[in-house]
């Protein structure tokens, strides 16, 4: 199987060109991240403190998380409910900064997101993939690009779904969850000694999925 490790900052374009990239050479696209916001949504409906780390513990064995690919899309279902929307709001943003750092968070989810890969090729985005989750991928890439543009990224993104935000707003929460991502005990956000880094500030996302595209063919060949 071949895999693919798209590891970096919030707001680099992970999503958008690890999928765009995935259609195009034919892996399947898993998104991580949804995986560590699921979990963060069930203890925001469960009530829970963040914290309150042991309640967040004590839900893990509880929880029912899959995904499912529907026309090619990953859908995140949290028991029978599709979560794959109301994971994306600014709040469970920063809340899951904080969740993910929890090791027993993380180790719950590391097999599910390894089990994976097991039967397919895919091209998996997060923040410790290339370190932690797949190790072995024939291809890590580490995609980041300055605080400011992708700040800027975001409210373009916000004002295209008619919702008005503060560009200065965003962009502390983007310096905030950098900070938390980079700094935490497990499995930090870095890039992985093999990896590739292609900063995308000043490109276009043509010119970056053609980069990483050929990036892949020619270490996959
Ligand atoms: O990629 P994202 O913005 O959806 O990620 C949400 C949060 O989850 C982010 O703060 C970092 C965390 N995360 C992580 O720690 N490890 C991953 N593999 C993916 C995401």
């Amino acid at each position: 199987m071949l895999a693919v490790a798209i590891d970096g900052p919030a707001g680099a374009g992970k999503s958008t060109i690890a999928k765009k990239v995935a259609a195009e050479l034919g892996y399947i696209y898993i998104d991580t991240g949804a995986l560590y916001r699921a979990v963060t949504l069930a203890c925001i409906e469960k009530g829970i403190e963040l914290s309150n780390v042991e309640e967040i513990k004590s839900l893990l064995p509880q929880l029912d998380i899959s995904l499912i690919f529907l026309n090619g899309e990953q859908h995140i279902l949290l028991g029978d409910k599709d979560v794959s929307e109301i994971i994306r709001t600014e709040q469970v943003s920063m809340a899951t900064s904080r969740v993910s750092a929890i090791p027993e968070v993380r180790s719950y989810l590391l097999e599910l997101q390894r089990s994976f890969a097991q039967n397919n090729d895919v091209i998996m985005d997060g923040r410790d993939i290339g370190t932690v989750v797949l190790p072995n991928a024939q291809v890590k890439i580490f995609l980041t690009a300055s605080p400011e543009k992708r700040a800027q990224r975001r409210v373009l993104q916000l004002r295209e779904q008619g919702i008005e935000c503060d560009k200065e707003k965003i962009l502390f929460d983007i310096v905030q969850r950098d900070y938390n991502d980079m700094h935490r005990e497990t499995a930090p956000l870095k890039a992985a000694e093999n990896s590739v880094t292609v900063d995308t500030s000043d490109m276009t996302l043509e010119e970056v999925v053609k980069e990483i595209s050929e990036l892949i063919k020619e270490r996959t060949i």
